[in-house]
């Protein structure tokens, strides 16, 4: 694994609106460099620019203006094809809302992105997904409904399907949003074992000082700016 940073943003801007008129910038020339096996709160009020710096950080929307390169490979001249591509091999996702397809087993859900890249979901994907399921304290559960599943269950399959593709980074937007103290904690647990264990990179994003406060770096936004980039104690 080379030590070139997994994530280096340049200036990056982003702007909304349909004319020039109407156009508004929510994020100023943003400069963020994060390296491999770092574990990384983002905080800032509602508003500030999070998601938008988050989505934008895992090729989910594109800047305005700036340099962003993911794993040492420049994105800008990257097509629609190829961002999928180095989405689905490099970066895994994990949301408030965990998006899993309840229509599908545990199982199922868990491949997901391994079929992405594939093209369908194939039996020779279990072993994996199932080694995921176990990480997530839910090794009894891979052939039940997803939807049948409770929220704080819910949320750990989406982490077991965040990692299995074995992403370099993982982006977490709020992924403790909608859970209780006990199910939040445990999934901090998880994202802070495989960090550990993989050198995995994590970025979280969080309302909650006690979860950044178990992340060794903390960048906070205010109003589209980056107004803190160090340890809890320092950013808090
Ligand atoms: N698709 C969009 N079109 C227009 N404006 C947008 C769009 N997405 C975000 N914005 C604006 O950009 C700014 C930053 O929004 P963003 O969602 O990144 O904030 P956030 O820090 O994630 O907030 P929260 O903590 O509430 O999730 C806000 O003013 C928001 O209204
Ligand atoms: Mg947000």
């Amino acid at each position: 694994m080379s030590d070139e940073p997994i994530v280096q943003m340049r200036q990056i801007r982003r702007s909304f609106g349909d004319s020039p008129e109407t156009q508004v910038e929510v994020l100023h020339g943003i400069d963020v460099t994060l390296n491999r096996g770092e574990m990384v709160a983002l905080i800032g009020p509602s508003g500030s620019g999070k998601s938008t710096l988050l989505n934008i950080m895992g090729l989910l929307d594109r800047a305005t203006s700036g340099s962003l390169t993911i794993a040492g490979q420049d994105v800008a001249g990257l097509t629609d094809a190829q961002l999928t591509k180095l989405r689905g091999e490099t970066l895994g996702f994990v949301f408030q809302f965990h998006h899993l397809l309840p229509g599908l087993s545990v199982g199922e859900n868990v491949m997901l992105p391994a079929a992405a890249l594939e093209g369908a979901l194939r039996a020779s994907q279990l072993p994996r997904a199932q080694v995921l399921l176990e990480h997530v304290g839910l090794g009894d559960q891979a052939h039940r409904m997803a939807g049948k599943l409770s929220g704080g269950m819910q949320q750990r399959v989406a982490i077991a399907r965040a990692l299995m593709n074995n992403p370099a980074v993982v982006f977490a937007d709020e992924p403790t949003g909608n859970l209780d103290t006990e199910s939040s904690d445990r999934v901090m647990e998880l994202l802070a074992r495989w960090n550990r264990d993989r050198k995995t990179t994590f970025v979280i994003v969080t309302h909650d000082p006690s979860i950044a406060r178990r992340c060794p770096r903390v960048l906070k936004m205010v109003d589209g700016h980056l107004v803190g980039d160090g340890p809890p104690e320092d950013v808090l």
